[in-house]
């Protein structure tokens, strides 16, 4: 199973958040579903899932298997639930999945980081600034780097650049 880590970032590093004051970039939401599209799926922690409801941008995504990340049992139809980025990875392998787009937020893709279980990345960096913010880490406890490879960088429009980095094992 292939995943893809789909993040967009601020022009200072940081993850980026969203808000009402501060709704994502439509560019990046657009590339967000053509990527969901192509992958025929995503995986979402339980925050971000509740902030997707919530803002009505739940809609639009029929026929797209979703996988909410959770350590808590919930019943929602139409959402598959997992403890665990192994446990959501399974879900879709067993449903003919090749590729799971992991769409947010930070815990989440920490979760999957910190796990060795990222294959490659989507960082769309947008033109803002921000305060004290959230970050992407391979590691919580300790330095650490990691070198990825550069596959791709483009415009999507609205200053929005995204660049594909490769992320070895
Ligand atoms: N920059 C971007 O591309 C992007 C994308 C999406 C969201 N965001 C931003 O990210 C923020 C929300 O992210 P967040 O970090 O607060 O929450 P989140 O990652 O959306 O969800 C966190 C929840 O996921 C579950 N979870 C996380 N790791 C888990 C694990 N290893 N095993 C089982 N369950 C796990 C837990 O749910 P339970 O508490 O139910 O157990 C946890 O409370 C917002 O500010 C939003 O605007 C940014």
């Amino acid at each position: 199973m292939k995943t893809i880590l789909w993040a967009t970032l601020t022009a200072n590093g940081n993850y980026a958040q969203s808000s009402p004051d501060n709704p994502p970039k439509k560019e990046a939401l657009g590339d967000f579903a053509i990527q969901a599209k192509a992958a025929g799926n995503f995986i979402v922690g339980r925050r971000t899932f509740e902030s997707m409801l919530a803002s009505g941008g739940g809609s639009g995504f029929e026929g797209i298997d979703i996988v909410v990340l959770s350590r808590k049992t919930h019943d929602i139809s139409g959402v598959t639930f997992a403890g665990s980025p192994q446990e959501a990875l399974r879900c879709l392998q067993n449903k003919g999945h090749h590729t799971a787009l992991l769409a947010g937020g930070a815990d989440l893709h920490n979760a999957f980081l910190k796990e060795r279980l990222v294959d490659e990345i989507l960082f769309n960096v947008a033109p803002v600034l921000e305060g004290k913010g959230l970050q992407l880490l391979i590691d919580t406890d300790r330095y650490q780097y990691k070198q990825v490879e550069l596959l791709d960088s483009k415009s999507l429009g609205g200053g929005v650049i995204q660049l594909r980095y490769a992320v070895g094992k």
